[in-house]
């Protein structure tokens, strides 16, 4: 039972409400609290999603936070507040602007939801969950980034669509940060336990690796004006309900690596076990000297926007 439950969202745009509808549909936990600066929208949102949860018979209500103190004992708290990714732009053209926007998030998360689970949505994902980890002084197993989950399930999708069967069999691995080098890993990606390179040759899981990479980029370009938002809420929703119910599943998720991989004081996707108490627990599985190198471009890459954050004194003061 979820009763009592508390999940606040910070950002009820595309990503932040969709988290919220699939949460409220679940009937994952008894209140959702949206909070927005665009606080009619934010109003008219919690209405509509309310009367949808009483139509399945839902017990999940949906608020609004008017202030952020409303945004008060929350269990979990996912941020999606942040400048869009607009055409053109790369994630790491989101990163000073961003930055700012999640330190003035998390303090007011750190100061009235101090036991809370954050999850970071906001771009640049791993930046961000890193400045969210230091702005709120949490334990590092409390605040989690979500890209893994979306970035496995883009590449699970394209392997059905490259193969035209499999659809619900397919098991996809990404791991690394959530950038143009994320590390998808053909080698721990299978269809029914049959391993991809089984039934792929290597210019179409070549083609799967790119078209993943791009998958963001790919969504961006058909929509225009704003980036994909059913499959990121989606995936933000999982961790949600494996947190709430403590269900101790694995998933991919962004986590600060301290030694684990051979990185320190950088935030990479990892597999990561969650429950109750958040990230409980880092699996460290076997790369190759390929996969190795990526993931060690991944992260120094994360690094660059750390370096760029510490250059621009942001963390000065702390
Ligand atoms: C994506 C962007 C939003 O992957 O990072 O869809």
């Amino acid at each position: 039972m979820n009763q009592g439950k508390r999940v606040g969202i910070v950002g009820a745009g595309n990503v932040g409400a969709t988290v919220a509808y699939s949460l409220a549909m679940l009937g994952a936990c008894h209140e959702i609290i949206l909070r927005d600066n665009k606080i009619d929208i934010a109003r008219g949102k919690a209405l509509d999603m309310s009367q949808a949860a009483s139509a399945v018979r839902s017990h999940t209500i949906v608020t609004v936070a008017e202030e952020m103190s409303d945004l008060s004992d929350c269990d979990v708290v996912i941020v999606t507040a942040g400048s869009p990714r607009l055409p053109g732009m790369s994630r790491d053209d989101l990163l000073m602007i961003n930055a700012n926007i999640t330190r003035e998030v998390i303090l007011g998360v750190a100061r009235y939801s101090p036991n809370a689970i954050i999850i970071m949505v906001s771009n640049p994902l791993d930046a961000m969950t890193y400045v969210a980890l230091k702005e709120s002084g949490f334990e590092r197993s409390r605040v989690i980034g979500m890209a893994g989950i979306l970035d496995s399930s883009r590449m699970a999708s394209f392997i059905q669509e490259k193969l035209g069967y499999g659809g619900g069999q397919i098991r996809a691995s990404v791991m690394g940060g959530h950038g143009d080098d994320m590390v998808p890993l053909p080698r721990y990606s299978t269809v029914a336990g049959v391993p991809l390179a089984d039934i792929l040759n290597r210019d179409e899981i070549d083609e799967i690796i790119t078209r993943t990479r791009n998958g963001g980029a790919e969504i961006v370009s058909y929509l225009k004006t704003g980036s994909a938002y059913y499959a990121p809420a989606k995936a933000t929703s999982i961790m949600v309900e494996a947190i709430l119910k403590d269900t101790k599943q694995i998933y991919p998720c962004a986590v600060f690596l301290d030694g684990e991989y051979g990185f320190s004081d950088v935030v990479s996707g990892v597999p990561v076990m969650l429950g109750a108490n958040g990230a409980e627990k880092i699996i460290e599985i076997t790369l190759d000297d390929a996969e190795k190198e990526m993931f060690r471009g991944s992260c120094e890459s994360v690094k660059t926007l750390i370096e760029t954050l510490n250059k621009n004194n942001f963390f000065e003061g702390e």
